[in-house]
């Protein structure tokens, strides 16, 4: 069942909420599996988590998706995380997983693919413990766009999807991973957005984002009012 939180404190209440989630999972299995949303919206939720005091060497981060340009670009997710939490909080190369944007999309989707595969251990799939996810005004998320094949993905953790809104290619998780997910959060500090989550959360919806459903995980909106 998915719970709506509505905070007038958005940044502190998801930052504290990402952290309870990485000292549980920590003391529970040794490991946080934090997958990162990109956009604009995690950006001070990200340099606020980045100056906790966290087991930052127990983190490993994924990236929900990612544009399909090198991680110096101003359009990259890596970049944009890099500079508010990874590099603020020193985290090393070895914990983090980018997708490799500057490659062919589809070169860059298998390897990503092949690397969440080794790292699956008994598990069918890979399992985050907290994935962050965004959303769009079209009821997009990571990049899974009205209307693009990836939406169809039943098998693959991740693929190449090319959105004919932007004309572009980009790099995305898939339903399959996502609900696979032991904790899905969504972030929103936009009011404006609340209609969607509303129609997403009564059922029926046909938005992307509404089939963001974790098979055995919780599901929580945490939006900023
Ligand atoms: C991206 C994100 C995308 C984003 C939403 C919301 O690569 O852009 O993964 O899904 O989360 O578009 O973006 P904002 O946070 O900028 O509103």
């Amino acid at each position: 069942m998915a719970e709506i939180l509505r905070t007038q404190s958005f940044v502190s209440d998801a930052a504290r909420l990402i952290a309870d989630c990485a000292r549980e999972s920590i003391a529970q299995r040794g490991q946080f599996r934090l997958g990162l949303c990109g956009g604009n919206t995690p950006r001070p939720v990200y340099f606020a988590l980045a100056g906790m005091d966290l087991a930052w060497d127990k983190f490993l981060f994924t990236f929900g998706d990612e544009r399909c340009v090198g991680p110096e670009d101003d359009q990259s997710n890596f970049k944009m995380a890099q500079g508010t939490l990874l590099r603020p909080a020193g985290i090393k190369e070895a914990n983090v997983l980018r997708m490799r944007g500057e490659l062919d999309p589809h070169t860059a989707a298998d390897e990503y693919e092949g690397k969440l595969a080794a790292l699956a251990g008994s598990d069918s799939r890979f399992v985050h413990d907290l994935l962050l996810l965004g959303l769009g005004d079209d009821g997009h998320t990571a990049s899974l766009f009205p209307g693009t094949e990836a939406l169809a993905e039943a098998d693959r953790n991740v693929v190449a999807n090319f959105v004919p809104k932007f004309s572009v290619y980009r790099i995305t998780f898939t339903y399959p991973l996502i609900n696979a997910a032991r904790k899905v959060v969504f972030l929103l500090d936009k009011p404006q957005k609340l209609p969607i989550v509303e129609e997403i959360t009564g059922g029926g919806s046909d938005y992307p984002a509404a089939k963001v459903q974790p098979v055995s995980g919780d599901l929580t909106w945490l939006v900023g009012i």
